[in-house]
């Protein structure tokens, strides 16, 4: 939530920050901003709303042009998207500049503080206090990095800070606490050129050479200098620095309307690079990230799965495979109820934490709390370097490449795949029913990016189903085993982008309440599991649809390819192709994704960036 960017090298400042803020927008799209140093002095550029609102803003009032910057989107927390409180927030000078990201939790007391002392803070956010801080401190040590450090000490909650003086033109300082913060290092012209981002997206069209920035960081970036890290207290503190393995293109749009269809699009390549080099020729899985000893693994008692929205129906999903797969006990839980509700967790649990940003602050605190009492804690994560990976004792990367549309898609799918390899490597470390259903399991999830490929090839009628309800109100979603965890993803997708009333039920649970919604022409998608092996499941299913066609429902069915048993009761059918029971997700979410984009432009919304969200959710 929030995105931050800042630039220090020969170009102009401005450009580099806005076209980082715009790869960045995902991040929270309230309002935008951005600062310079230019001409001994410092000069500033907010609005509120979107960031064609500060182009356009820019365009009348271009701002001088200047070498050293820092800007920001916003996604509000403390006060409305107004002018006065997006960001950059400057001192009563107007000689420091500050970007944030996060909450400071102590805000109050420190604003009181600060009015004692003669300072007039005018916005209504907690970030306005740090401008303030800096500036003091400025005053009285005279070196931005250090004045930063004392400003931390004094700061609690989550904040990843940016910040600029007009009395020191060559440096950008960061500092870093829960929220993300990557530095760039560009070569530019002889001193060099240092970017700082929530997200390296919004520099790698300049480079691709990264540092990660731990926990309680400073960064000091100086022209001619280089990059200097310590933590809150001045200690020099090692950085680890990476090659970021895929190029501008990737966040690119290429050619697509939205980056959503793009990424829909994706997600066979994205699944086969998930599963690129960890299934070797003879059907065995190499997780050799999963750096947690086959003897610890050997004895996990407990696995318990922690994730939000669409990660958090990844991992129901996974929940039926490893309980299927491995016979281990297997809970998935919200990650933001978890730690409130006193989870019992030891040293053979086994905590899963699922995050496409690595950065969603409910998950972070989730598998704080599950490391603090003891659990090992695995991540499955889409973002190199990002927080919650680099807290947990091991990391399973998906391969999906940049995810720039707010909604999730091909995260998702790599997600499945993820889980899907971890349940089977458990199985395998434990021998846990490791014979032929395991060993053809493998074989067939190998298959699975043809089999994605396949249902992107049929999804016109979709699209054209989609278009013809854009004027409801309400779309209901059934399924039943995997398929519940699909409902409640095709529901989520259309509340976000469509706005509409959507809900997913577990299709046996219809009797005992929701049955009661269903009136005449109410759009119901009911995800049907093959016919095959768990027949009874299936059976169940087609009494359903029927149960819910008889009161006038519109029966739009997902089922497998050949599925003459629910031919009679659909009056849609959308045909996946054939997959076994547990990995029937990874077919039957993909017309789910299309109908929620599809409705969601025949009503006008935006799709990328629909209203009230942000990608990365860095407040809990
Ligand atoms: C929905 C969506 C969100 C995220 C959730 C967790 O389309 O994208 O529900 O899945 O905010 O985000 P990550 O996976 O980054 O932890």
């Amino acid at each position: 939530m929030c995105g931050i960017v800042g630039y220090v090298g020969g170009q102009s400042a401005l450009e580099v920050v806005l076209a980082g803020l715009q790869r960045l927008e995902y991040r929270g799209y309230d309002s935008a901003g951005a600062a310079v140093l230019a001409d001994g002095g410092l000069a500033a550029a907010k609005k509120a709303g979107k960031l064609a609102n500060l182009q356009k803003e820019l365009a009348e009032r271009p701002l001088p042009a200047g070498n050293t910057g820092i800007g920001h989107t916003r996604w509000a927390t403390h006060g409305g998207p107004t002018d006065a409180n997006a960001h950059p927030h400057l001192d009563n000078a107007g000689r420091v500049a500050v970007v944030h990201n996060g909450i400071i939790e102590n805000f109050a007391v420190l604003r009181a503080e600060l009015t004692d002392r003669g300072h007039e803070l005018t916005s209504e956010t907690d970030t306005e206090v740090v401008g303030h801080l800096l500036a003091e401190s400025f005053s009285s040590c005279g070196d931005l990095a250090e004045a930063m450090r004392q400003t931390c000490r004094l700061l609690e909650g989550a904040f990843t800070l940016v910040a600029v003086h007009a009395d020191d033109p060559d440096a950008v300082v960061g500092a870093r606490r829960n929220s993300p913060l990557v530095v760039g290092v560009g070569e530019g012209d002889g001193d060099g050129e240092y970017f700082l981002a929530s997200d390296v997206a919004a520099f790698i069209a300049h480079t691709r050479e990264a540092i990660e920035l731990g926990q309680d960081q400073v960064v000091e970036l100086r022209r001619g200098a280089g990059v200097t890290v310590t933590d809150f207290d001045g200690a020099p503190a090692d950085v680890r620095t990476y090659h970021v393995d895929w190029d501008a293109s990737a966040a690119e749009k290429g050619g697509y309307d939205y980056f959503m269809l793009k990424e829909i699009a994706e997600q066979p390549k994205a699944v086969a690079d998930t599963l690129l080099g960890r299934i070797d020729r003879a059907g065995e899985l190499t997780l050799d990230e999963v750096r947690i000893p086959d003897s610890v693994l050997r004895e996990v008692d407990k696995v318990v799965i922690v994730a939000c929205g669409t990660a958090y129906h990844a991992g129901m999903i996974a929940k039926y495979a490893i309980e299927h797969w491995t016979r281990i006990p297997c809970e998935t839980e919200l990650a933001s109820e978890f730690r409130y509700r006193d989870p019992i967790l030891d040293s053979r649990t086994l905590v899963i934490a699922v995050s496409q940003s690595g950065e969603t602050m409910d998950t972070l605190m989730a598998l704080r709390h599950a490391r603090e009492q003891g659990a090992r804690v695995l991540a499955i994560c889409n973002t190199n370097g990002s927080t919650i990976p680099r807290e947990s004792d091991a990391v399973l990367y998906t391969h999906a490449g940049p995810e720039v549309a707010v909604a999730s898609t091909k995260a998702f799918l790599t997600q499945l795949v993820a889980c899907y390899l971890v349940a089977l490597y458990l199985g395998q470390v434990r021998g846990t029913k490791w014979g032929d259903e395991i060993g053809e399991l493998v074989r067939e999830l190998s298959e699975a990016s043809a089999w994605v490929e396949d249902v992107l090839g049929t999804m016109e009628p979709v699209r054209e189903l989609a278009r013809g309800l854009a004027d409801r109100n309400t779309v209901l979603f059934l399924g039943r085993h995997v398929g519940f965890p699909v409902a409640l993803e095709g529901a989520l997708k259309l509340k976000e982008l469509a706005y509409m009333h959507a809900e997913g039920f577990a299709a046996g649970e219809l009797k005992h309440g929701p049955i009661a919604l269903i009136e005449e022409g109410v759009p119901v998608v009911v995800v049907v599991p093959s016919p095959r092996g768990r027949s009874v499941l299936h059976d169940k299913i087609v009494s359903n649809i029927q149960e819910i066609r008889a009161r006038g429902a519109l029966t739009i069915v997902v089922a497998e390819r050949g599925d003459t048993a629910v031919v009679p009761y659909a009056d849609h059918l959308v045909e996946v192709p054939e997959t076994p029971t547990l990995l029937q997700p990874l077919v039957a979410t993909v017309p789910l994704q299309v109908f929620a984009c599809e409705l969601a432009t025949a009503r006008g919304n935006e799709v990328d960036q629909p209203r009230n969200l942000a990608k990365s959710v860095t407040v809990e």
